[in-house]
């Protein structure tokens, strides 16, 4: 007898217990993304963490599910905010520091400085597989990419601080022209070095983003902070004294 109403408590408890746990995990997902948050909200939000935080280091594309999430994410306010917070830190940061005359800040171009969301959301927000061809006929060459607002604000604070702008990308000499046409419509009004790099430069993102930064350090500057989307272009030697990352869950350069 004993015995059974050990059996039937322990079944009781336990039954108790899980459906405890049943109940509340699908009806109260905590998220802080509202009631209308579904699995997938929740999935690619983790996802995109992840790639945030380099936990993911390089993707070809975003996850399918994912494509309402970050289109969502971009057009939402959500991009906006996080870009505003990370601009805000390098000026907290920039304004604490006695300016020298070799200052310079150092901002990577597409994602950072010049905004390419109006390609990506003609293109899948990072869903279809790169094409560069296309991108440089439809993005690049066409000079007409806006400022990211946030940094564009912040460049200009960082220029009233006394700091010297760089811009250092990928993108190739051939397109000087035009990343010089765009940078200035877009609002880019002055800069101490546009670094772009030579075609027969096989190097990796990265490691040509290190070489340069080099360059820049034997030429004497003092590169204080780096401000870049892509992880590629932060890491690595000869770093700035603060790096800062930028979002952007679209898309992975290696
Ligand atoms: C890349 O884009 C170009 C120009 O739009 C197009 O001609 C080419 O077929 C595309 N390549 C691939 C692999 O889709
Ligand atoms: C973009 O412009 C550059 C420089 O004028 C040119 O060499 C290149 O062929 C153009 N690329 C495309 C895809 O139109």
């Amino acid at each position: 007898m004993k015995f059974v109403v050990f059996f039937v408590a322990t079944f009781l408890v336990a039954s108790q217990c899980y459906g405890a746990s049943f109940r509340s995990f699908p009806l109260q997902m905590p998220t802080g993304y509202g009631d209308g948050a579904s699995h997938d909200d929740v999935r690619c939000a983790s996802w995109r963490l992840a790639v945030e935080s380099l936990n993911i280091q390089s993707f070809e594309t975003i996850p399918e599910e994912c494509v309402a999430y970050i289109a969502n994410y971009i057009e939402g306010g959500q991009y906006q905010s996080d870009s505003k917070t990370a601009n805000q830190q390098v000026f907290f940061y920039a304004r604490e520091l006695q300016v020298q005359d070799n200052d310079v800040v150092i901002f990577n171009v597409d994602g950072t400085a010049l905004s390419n969301i109006p390609y990506y959301s003609q293109h899948g927000y990072g869903s279809e597989k790169f094409n560069s061809t296309r991108y440089d006929e439809e993005f690049v060459n066409k000079s007409d990419a806006p400022a990211l607002p946030e940094t564009l604000k912040n460049y200009n604070k960082l220029l009233d601080l006394g700091f010297k702008i760089i811009f250092l990308t990928g993108r190739l000499t051939d397109k000087k022209a035009v990343t010089e046409a765009n940078l200035r419509k877009a609002g880019f009004h002055t800069w101490e070095k546009l670094i772009l790099k030579d075609p027969s430069n096989n190097q990796k993102a990265q490691e040509y983003k290190v070489a340069e930064r080099k360059k820049l350090m034997q030429q004497g500057y003092r590169i204080v902070a780096n401000v870049a989307d892509q992880w590629t272009s932060l890491r690595g030697a000869n770093k700035a004294i603060r790096t800062f990352k930028l979002p952007n869950p679209m898309y992975s350069i290696q």
